[in-house]
């Protein structure tokens, strides 16, 4: 029987039978549906190229996950390779694979300091007209092109600078060289000129743990959002990244008060880029992934209680991870990290029932 199928179904059958085979039985309920009831939105950001060859992969984020973001593809880096060109295909291949499954699709990110092209950044230093043009010309053309498929933009991302390396409240970028400091007020009024009903997000990192340098951050945010409110800028949401270290200090009443102080200001509070980066030691995998479960659930359920309603992590499966496939990111030791729900295998770690124990106000033991 199978010999007489045709070559691409075989072919789908061998995936299927991956899937089903590589899929613990405690996994057969996805965490998108654990969150849902709940009434909290679980996403993940996902590549395009891997959903196209890697089943496994691609069962597993259409089981997990209600929500995507693409980890690359709705970058200037991926979206305009030349002048005057545009590339849609790996957003296309994302958001048609959220179509199928029922997933939501969050756009990252219109405005960024990184992964511009040479091209963007040259246009940039060509002065304040040109780099304004390209500006509406990037958000005509990717806004247009989405706007049946994403309905929630991070407009800008990590303008707040660090304050370990500077006393200012905007980073270096060449945005801000090119525009001065209005160019966040401009990004959120253009974007919200082009379509009405786009939820518009401020999204950063450094705003979690319990150090003096998150409290600074998380106070220069804050003033910020409230100075972008009191000019009229039309900002909704404030994206938590949440890339967490898992030895790092954590207060959750510190870090409630931050989220609540974001709701009061009528902001919608969201983890976008969740993952846990581990220091050097230890290399045995089991109280690593129970450090990183403890941490992940204090922060998620923190930010749940103060009135979070979405939680996105920077991907599913350990082995894709930007912690283990950006070099600068490799642990000293040599040993894969292990920052994410689901291990090499696709299988559920305790960082994966620490994000259910959270969605559903569980305690974690
Ligand atoms: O696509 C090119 C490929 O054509 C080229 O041959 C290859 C050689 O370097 O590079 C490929 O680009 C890589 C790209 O990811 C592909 O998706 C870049 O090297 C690599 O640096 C880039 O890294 C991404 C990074 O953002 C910069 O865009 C990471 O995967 C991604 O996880 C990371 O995500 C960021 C968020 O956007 C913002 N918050 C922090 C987070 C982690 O750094």
């Amino acid at each position: 029987m199978v010999a007489a199928l045709r070559p691409g179904r075989r072919h789908l059958l061998a995936a299927a039978a991956t899937v089903a085979g590589a899929l613990p039985a405690q996994a057969t309920e996805g965490l998108r549906s654990i969150a849902a009831r709940h009434g909290v939105t679980y996403g993940c950001a996902v590549q395009a190229d891997w959903l196209q060859t890697d089943a496994v992969y691609a069962a597993a984020i259409a089981r997990e996950a209600a929500a995507l973001v693409p980890e690359g593809g709705a970058k200037w880096w991926d979206l305009r390779p030349a002048e005057g060109r545009f590339d849609f295909s790996a957003l296309d291949a994302i958001t048609g694979f959220a179509a199928k499954h029922g997933q939501v699709v969050r756009g990252h990110t219109l405005v960024w300091h990184a992964a511009m092209r040479p091209w963007t950044e040259a246009a940039l230093e060509a002065g304040p007209a040109r780099a304004r043009r390209e500006l509406e010309a990037h958000l005509d053309g990717v806004l247009g092109h989405a706007a049946g498929s994403i309905r929630d933009w991070d407009v800008a991302n990590e303008a707040v600078a660090d304050p370990w390396n500077s006393t200012e409240l905007l980073k270096d970028s060449p945005w801000l060289r090119a525009l001065g400091p209005a160019y966040l007020d401009l990004a959120f009024r253009l974007a919200r000129a082009r379509d009405l009903g786009l939820t518009l997000t401020y999204n950063d990192y450094g705003c979690e743990h319990d150090t003096p340098h998150d409290a600074e951050k998380r106070r220069r945010v804050l003033a910020l959002v409230r100075g972008m409110l009191d000019r009229g800028v039309p900002i909704d949401a404030v994206g938590l990244q949440g890339h967490l270290h898992r030895d790092a200090a954590f207060s959750a009443p510190a870090l409630a008060s931050f989220v609540r102080s974001l709701r009061d200001l009528g902001l919608a509070v969201l983890i976008t880029e969740l993952d846990v980066i581990e220091p050097p030691e230890p290399s045995d995998p089991a109280p690593r992934d129970a450090a990183a479960a403890a941490i992940t659930h204090a922060f998620v359920s923190t930010v749940l209680e103060a009135g979070g309603r979405a939680v996105l992590t920077w991907g599913i499966t350990d082995p894709y991870s930007w912690a283990n496939t950006e070099p600068a990111m490799a642990r000293a030791d040599g040993l894969p990290g292990r920052p994410l729900p689901l291990d090499a295998g696709f299988r559920p770690k305790p960082m994966w029932h620490a994000l259910a124990r959270a969605f559903a106000g569980q305690p974690w033991p």
